[in-house]
């Protein structure tokens, strides 16, 4: 298929895109560069502009022809969705709905989009499954939510096909690509206890006092190609005029002190940390029921919290990191 991958110069929209390649697929990639990289996309086909810019996507389109459009561009900084929602509306939300009215134009009727486990904020239940209630607690989480239901609403109207990926956290590299994490402000748990134990330099645990096993929050690691590999799976099994939400975890919980054990064996080193206070607006525990993405896509997150950790070791030392 012909594929056109917005956000593909980012992290999870390269490896993606690399993804779709080995499994034969041509794709060009559309993105602004904002948080992307040139070298995330080398040797593609690239249209740079903004998911806003009715007249960049309709040049993209035109030119490209896409079978499918699978859709990573967005903003996806928790935080900053609550200091400047206006900003996650307008790209999350009205450039997605433009990316929709493209396409719709331009006769391309498949969409994989990234979404991601913030639709459900607390969750009431763990593991959370597609049917958990969904109540999200920041703005990012009710842009994303909103536009899966757009998707919903084109379907029958615009005979549209389409797979909502609910990310949990995403984590890993894909250094045979030479792609990686990398960003000018980091916030992941992975990257920064990764870096504290090659700079020495310690990072701050965000709360020691939550109800779970050793009184750190809890999260659902997932490989970056794991990820991938369900892109190409939930493309290849699309169907026309089918839609659906799939969660994308590993389905183990991992407390942040155990991610400081594991980054330490795997890299050999003492992983230097502080205790601090809680993080605004972060649930104790967040879990995926993944059954539904196994059954249905069949899909198996095989690789590990430690092979990620390798992953990323790996790829910040070949950028000399
Ligand atoms: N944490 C620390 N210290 C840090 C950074 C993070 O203790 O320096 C803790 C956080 O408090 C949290 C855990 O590590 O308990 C994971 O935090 P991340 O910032 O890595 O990830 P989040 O779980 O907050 O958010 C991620 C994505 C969101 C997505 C969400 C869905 O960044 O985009 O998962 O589960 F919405």
């Amino acid at each position: 298929m012909k594929v056109l991958v917005t956000g593909g110069a980012g992290f999870i929209g390269g490896v993606t895109g690399r993804a779709l390649q080995a499994a034969g697929h041509e794709i060009a990639v559309f993105d602004d560069f904002s948080t992307g990289h040139d070298w995330a996309c080398q040797g593609m086909r690239v249209y740079r502009g903004d998911i806003r810019d009715r007249s960049a996507l309709d040049k993209a389109f035109g030119e490209f022809l896409p079978d499918a459009a699978m859709h990573f561009a967005a903003k996806a900084v928790v935080p900053e969705s609550v200091s400047n929602p206006g900003l996650y509306y307008d790209v999350n939300v009205v450039g997605s709905l433009r990316l929709l009215e493209a396409m719709r134009v331009a006769g391309c009727r498949k969409i994989v989009f990234s979404s991601s486990a913030a639709v459900y904020g607390t969750p009431a239940i763990t593991p959370i499954d597609e049917e958990s209630r969904q109540h999200p607690i920041n703005p990012y989480g009710r842009t994303k939510k909103q536009f899966e239901e757009a998707l919903e609403d084109a379907r029958p109207a615009d005979g549209l096909s389409y797979a909502c990926l609910r990310y949990f956290n995403a984590c890993g590299a894909a250094p045979e690509w030479g792609l990686g994490e990398v960003r000018e402000h980091e916030t992941h748990l992975v990257p920064l206890v990764i870096r504290a134990a090659a700079t020495g330099k310690p990072f701050t645990i965000w709360g020691t006092d939550y109800e779970t096993r050793d009184g750190t929050c809890v999260r659902d690691y997932v490989d970056v190609r794991d990820l991938a590999d369900a892109h190409v799976l939930a493309l290849e099994r699309l169907r026309p005029g089918e839609g659906g939400a799939y969660n994308l975890g590993s389905g183990q919980g991992t407390t942040v002190r155990e991610v400081v054990s594991s980054v330490g064996r795997v890299m050999g080193k003492k992983v230097p940390f502080v205790d601090g206070p809680r993080r605004a607006g972060d649930p104790a525990s967040l879990v995926a029921s993944c059954s539904k993405a196994r059954r249905y896509l069949g899909w198996t997150p095989g690789r590990s919290l430690d092979d990620s950790i390798r992953a990323v070791a790996e790829f910040l030392r070949s950028r000399g990191g």
